[in-house]
């Protein structure tokens, strides 16, 4: 049995005072499951408060939401991977539609950050997604290829260590899912994408993300392709995550 990935993004929600409220409410209703990891991404300031919460749950970890690719320096207001790591942080989401699309990240800007989070010793999750405008004209696979070319700079066995998150544009906090068809769709044409890159199909985790709720976390993962999930919005409610992290176990 493969493991299944449960990652809550909560974006620019729950400061350190939230956070360890959170915690209090979520930790006594989690029960550890076999194959089940939890992942944990608060914002930065909330880093340490969500590792030190964390800090005796060996199926549980925490993540920054974003780094800068330098490790130190005069880069006031940015966040380095040694930063985060030593706040905590084990993974890093790297390409969030947010950041793309608000912020306006790059491809190249994206690898230049999972360079900097293997260096870092942090686990990427690179975020890809078509918007509603190339889903409609067809391009989705075009979209998404180009959003993993920011892997070719890796090697193969770095390659191995990057978790990828499929989120459709038009799915995140719109209420909109994908269905589990078309999110497999996606999900082979992305682990096609990295078996061409060396990777073993078996080898390659993708995660679902995109109103993902506790309604729908159970079908969308009966589908064998989806290997976990990335929730905004439904993570930040602990009885929600509860419901979300045990889906499909009753
Ligand atoms: P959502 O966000 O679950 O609120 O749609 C998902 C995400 O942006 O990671």
């Amino acid at each position: 049995m493969s493991r299944t990935i449960f990652a809550a993004n909560w974006k620019m929600h729950h400061g350190p005072v939230d956070a360890r409220t959170f915690m209090r409410a979520f930790l006594p209703l989690h029960r550890s499951m076999p194959q089940r990891e939890i992942w944990i991404f608060p914002p930065a300031v909330s880093l340490e408060s969500v590792a030190q919460a964390l800090r005796d749950h060996g199926d549980m970890l925490t993540g920054a939401q974003n780094i800068y690719w330098e490790p130190q320096g005069a880069f006031t207001g940015e966040l380095s991977a040694p930063l985060a790591h030593q706040a905590g942080a084990r993974a890093v989401l790297v390409g969030h539609s947010e950041r793309r699309h608000v912020f306006g990240e790059t491809v190249p800007q994206t690898a230049k950050k999972i360079r900097a989070a293997i260096d870092g010793a942090l686990i990427p999750v690179l975020c890809v997604g078509e918007r509603t405008e190339e889903r409609e004209a067809g391009t989705t696979t075009a979209v998404i290829e180009q959003q993993l070319a920011a892997l070719d700079d890796c090697s193969t066995a770095e390659r191995r260590t990057v978790i990828i998150a499929y989120e459709p544009v038009w799915a995140i906090g719109t209420g909109h899912t994908a269905t589990p068809d078309d999110a497999a769709t996606v999900h082979r044409t992305i682990r096609a994408s990295l078996v061409g890159r060396g990777v073993e199909a078996t080898e390659v985790t993708i995660l679902y993300g995109g109103s993902v709720n506790p309604a729908n976390a159970a079908v969308l993962l009966r589908e064998p392709e989806i290997n976990g999930v990335l929730v905004g919005g439904a993570s930040l409610d602990p009885a929600k995550w509860r419901a979300i992290t045990t889906a499909g176990l009753d």
